[in-house]
C-alpha cells in the first residue's frame, strides 16, 4: 500500500517524484506528471548567478501554475551568498521547497566549483548549506550522485553533513560524477544512505517501469522514488506505479487518452512559451508518445515540418484516428488498451 510522506512540513499525497531534467521538466511537463497523479515535481536546475542577476531567462524557469504545487526548485551554484539569495528569489515565485545541486557532473558546471564539485569540499559545502538553510523557512533537500568514487562513502558523508545542518531530504541518484549515464545505478549505495540517516532518503537512477519504482523501494527502504527519463512522453508511469503499489492492475492508456494527453501538452507548451517555440519544441517531444507505435517515422516526419499548434494538432489526431481504424480493427477489443513503450 502506498503511503504518503512528509518532507518538512509540506505533505505528499505518495512517495513518487518527478526527477529535474534541464530543457525537459519545464512547465508542461511537470504539469503532465502532476496529472498522472505524481506527488512533487522539481524544476530544471536554475543557475544561482542567473537568478541573482534577474536574467530574463532565468527568472522564467521559475514560472508556475497552481496546479503543480507544491513546487520544488532546484538552485545550483557555489557561493554561499548567492545561493542563499537565489533560494529567496525561488521562494518569493512560490517555491514551495528548495533544492541543491550536487550531483551535475556536466563539465562547465564543474569546472565553476557548482554541481558534483562541492562533494569534493565538505568544508565549503557546509557554508553553502548553512546560508541557504538560514535563508528561507521552506524544507531544504539536496540531491547528489554516489561521489567521485564508486563506494558510496562520500555520499554517506555529504548526507550525514546535509542532515547535521538540517536539510529536509537527500535524493541520491548512484552512479559516479565521472560515470556519466553509463553503466548502471548501484542502489546498494541508495540503501546504504538509508541506513545511516534519519531525514527522507529518495532513491533515484534507473526506474524504467512501475515494477522497478517498487523494488526499488523494497530492496533499498528508501522513502520516496524518483523519475526522470522514464517519464519523458510516458507520465503514465505515475498512475502506473501508484495502481501497483495499491494492489491494482497497471492500466495502460488508451489511444485516446494517449493522444489527448499529447494534445494537452502541445496546449500547455503554448500557453507557456507562446506557438512559435512551443512548435520548435514540441516536434521532437510529441515524437516521444508514439515511440514504438506502428508508422511512427511517417509521423516523425510529418512532425517535424510544421509550423503551427494547429497542424500539429491536425497531425496527431489524423496519425490517431489512423492507428484506431487500421491498425487496431483486428485486434481484440481487450487490447484497445495501448500497451506498446510499456
Ligand atoms: C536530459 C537530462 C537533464 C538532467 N538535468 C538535471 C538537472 O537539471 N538537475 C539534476 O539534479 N539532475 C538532472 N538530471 C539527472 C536526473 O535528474 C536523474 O538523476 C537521472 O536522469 C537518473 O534518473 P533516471 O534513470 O530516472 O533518468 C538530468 C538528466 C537528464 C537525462
Amino acid at each position: 500500500m502506498c503511503k504518503p510522506i512528509k518532507i518538512g512540513d509540506v505533505a505528499l499525497a505518495n512517495p513518487l517524484i518527478l526527477a529535474p531534467m534541464a530543457g525537459i521538466t519545464q512547465l508542461p511537463l511537470r504539469r503532465l506528471a502532476k496529472e498522472q497523479g505524481c506527488a512533487l515535481v522539481v524544476s530544471e536546475m536554475i543557475s544561482a548567478n542567473g537568478l541573482v542577476r534577474k536574467g530574463r531567462k532565468t527568472l522564467e524557469l521559475l514560472e508556475s501554475h497552481p496546479s503543480e504545487q507544491p513546487l520544488c526548485v532546484q538552485i545550483f551554484g557555489k557561493e554561499p551568498r548567492v545561493m542563499a539569495d537565489a533560494a529567496q528569489i525561488a521562494r518569493a515565485h512560490g517555491a514551495a521547497m528548495v533544492d541543491i545541486n550536487l550531483g551535475c557532473s556536466v563539465r562547465k558546471v564543474v569546472r565553476q566549483g557548482a554541481g558534483a564539485a562541492l562533494m569534493r569540499d565538505l568544508h565549503g559545502l557546509a557554508e553553502l548549506l548553512c546560508a541557504v538553510r538560514r535563508a528561507v523557512n521552506v524544507p531544504v533537500t539536496v540531491k547528489m550522485r554516489s561521489g567521485w568514487d564508486p563506494s558510496g562513502d562520500q555520499a554517506v558523508a555529504v548526507g550525514r553533513l546535509a542532515q547535521d545542518l538540517g536539510m529536509d531530504a537527500v535524493t541520491i541518484h548512484p552512479r559516479t560524477a565521472v560515470q556519466g549515464f553509463s553503466g548502471k545505478a548501484d542502489w546498494s549505495v541508495i540503501a546504504r544512505l538509508k541506513e545511516s540517516l534519519s531525514i527522507v532518503v529518495i532513491g533515484n537512477g534507473d526506474l524504467r517501469s512501475p515494477q522497478d519504482v517498487v523494488d526499488m523501494q523494497q530492496k533499498t527502504g528508501c522513502d520516496a522514488m524518483m523519475i526522470g527519463r522514464a517519464a519523458m512522453g510516458n507520465p503514465w508511469i505515475f498512475s502506473q506505479t501508484l495502481d501497483l503499489m495499491n494492489g491494482r492492475t497497471p492500466k495502460a492508456p488508451t489511444l485516446s487518452s494517449r493522444l489527448e494527453t499529447m494534445l494537452r501538452y502541445l496546449h500547455h507548451g503554448v500557453e507557456q512559451f507562446g506557438e512559435t517555440r512551443a512548435v520548435r519544441m514540441m516536434r521532437s517531444r510529441l515524437c516521444w508518445f508514439v515511440k514504438g507505435c506502428p508508422r511512427s517515422s511517417g509521423f516523425r516526419k510529418a512532425i517535424v515540418r510544421l509550423e503551427t499548434a494547429r497542424e500539429m494538432a491536425d497531425t496527431a489526431q489524423a496519425y490517431f484516428a489512423w492507428l484506431k481504424r487500421d491498425w487496431l480493427k483486428n485486434a481484440d477489443p481487450a487490447e484497445s488498451e495501448f500497451t506498446v513503450g510499456l
